[in-house]
């Protein structure tokens, strides 16, 4: 029985159309186009070996970088025809492609496959766009440094349970949100380093019958290598995976920063002010000015958790080699790209421009007996052991409370009630510049201390 030529790039073997429901529902794509630029450049530097090894000659690859340049002009300029009856981003380029310059665009696919097509172009957009996060994190970094220089004497309560427990300096607590985005900038260099390898020349699972050059192709992509084993190569998403728990993991940290802001911000605290245009107003209340940045990036770290779970489970069992669940990676995956960089983006530019109010800190510190620790570790260098001290500062703040008064505000008489080794030195230390200036120890909150952390910080993001 002879048949019309098909539409559809694999439609030799069928006798029928597909259901017009089935290829809605089978293509991607609506959503993978975002990889068109490249794909693009996939196509391009395998045409390159493929001239490169005779099985395009000079004019056939001219004219499929002519015509590949013509198709990223119509999509960049947002005249691209995408057709779902194309099924993918490589289908509609391909079928373009040939449109525009006839046969030797259908010799661009010889000796690839759609597998190892988008393993690679996946890798491609995902090293890029881990360079992004990576910027925007160094961003962020540098604001965080600027602002705790400033900072680095400015004394705040430091917190366990969230109750007042020591005083610390407000430069030394954003040194700790530095320390969380270090972190994340190296588990996304490593999360590169794995994704790195090229996939081309694995074709559909089992490699290619053509000679391909596939160090060559790998060099002009900037792959570190070309893949190993072709089974893998074209089925595994664990970089997409690894990516997603580096995303997870940095957007908690982004929500553990949002969290603090919210409740400092709060009335109740007023340790700062976050400038109007990251926060809204109420409909209903006049008065209300609301954190609704940092409360999205909060909430926001919910979805990124949910793709991780949505990627492992996509991997979970899938036998060797390509299966079309893979399709499914691309919107997890895409999403929590655009809410990473989101996120780190409005924190790079929220952040440094809070407004602290110092006062409200300070005041914050005193009221909360955090020089507590300080009495009890001077009465342990006056000979008391420890315990013996903490009893001792235990009854000297209950007394405290009992008076409405800060340890430091109390006369030498009341506090040698408790131990008459307590001597006049004792106020150096209840004072609250006298409990973080003794914290004058490698990674502790001393101004000095701040100072020095600082220095090292900045070293970092040369
Ligand atoms: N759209 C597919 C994906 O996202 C591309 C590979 C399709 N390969 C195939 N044999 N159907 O994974």
């Amino acid at each position: 029985m002879s048949k019309q030529p098909d539409a559809r790039m694999w439609g030799g073997r069928f006798q029928e159309q597909t259901d017009e429901f089935v290829e809605a529902f089978t293509a991607s794509v609506e959503f993978d186009q975002r990889l068109a630029l490249v794909d693009i450049s996939g196509s391009i530097a395998h045409a390159r070996m493929l001239h490169k090894i005779g099985v395009l000659n000079d004019q056939e690859l001219n004219a499929i970088q002519q015509g590949l340049a013509t198709i990223q002009q119509e999509i960049e300029q947002h005249q691209f025809v995408w057709s779902i009856k194309l099924e993918d981003v490589h289908m509609n380029i391909e079928a373009r492609l040939t449109q525009l310059i006839g046969d030797a665009g259908k010799k661009l696919h010889t000796g690839r496959s759609r597998n190892d097509q988008i393993a690679t172009d996946i890798r491609l957009y995902l090293r890029q766009e881990i360079s992004h996060c990576q910027q925007l994190i160094r961003q962020f970094q540098q604001g965080l440094l600027d602002l705790a220089e400033q900072h680095a004497q400015t004394i705040m309560p430091g917190f366990t349970h969230l109750q007042v427990a020591q005083p610390i300096t407000l430069g030394h607590h954003l040194l700790a949100w530095f320390e969380m985005l270090e972190r994340d900038h190296g588990r996304l260099a490593g999360c590169v380093k794995r994704l790195n390898v090229m996939p081309l020349g694995s074709a559909a699972l089992a490699g290619t019958s053509y000679p391909l050059d596939r160090e060559y192709t790998a060099q002009l992509l900037e792959f570190s290598s070309a893949s190993r084993n072709s089974l893998d190569a074209v089925s595994d998403r664990d970089f997409a995976i690894e990516f997603c728990a580096d995303a997870a993991i940095c957007m908690t940290h982004l929500s553990r920063m949002a969290e603090e802001m919210i409740i400092w911000s709060s009335a109740q605290f007023d340790f700062i002010t976050l400038s109007d245009r990251y926060c809204t107003g109420s409909s209903i209340m006049p008065q209300k000015k609301n954190p609704d940045v940092p409360e999205l990036v909060r909430g926001k770290t919910g979805r990124v958790n949910g793709h991780l779970i949505s990627l492992l489970t996509l991997m979970k069992s899938q036998p060797l080699a390509y299966n079309k669940d893979n399709q499914e990676d691309k919107e997890p995956l895409f999403d929590t790209i655009d809410t990473l960089q989101g996120s780190l983006r409005a924190f790079a530019d929220m952040v440094p421009n809070i407004q602290v109010n110092q006062e409200a800190m300070y005041q914050a510190a005193k009221q909360g007996y955090a020089t507590a620790t300080d009495l009890a570790d001077y009465l342990v260098n006056k000979g008391l052991p420890f315990r013996d001290a903490h009893e001792v500062v235990g009854n000297a703040v209950a007394y405290a409370i009992d008076q409405r008064k800060d340890l430091s505000e109390c006369s030498l008489e009341e506090l040698q009630q408790f131990d008459d080794c307590i001597g006049p030195d004792v106020f150096d230390l209840l004072t609250l510049e006298g409990s973080v200036n003794a914290r004058d120890i490698l990674g502790g909150t001393a101004p000095d201390q701040v100072k020095f952390q600082i220095a090292q910080c900045r070293q970092l993001l040369k």
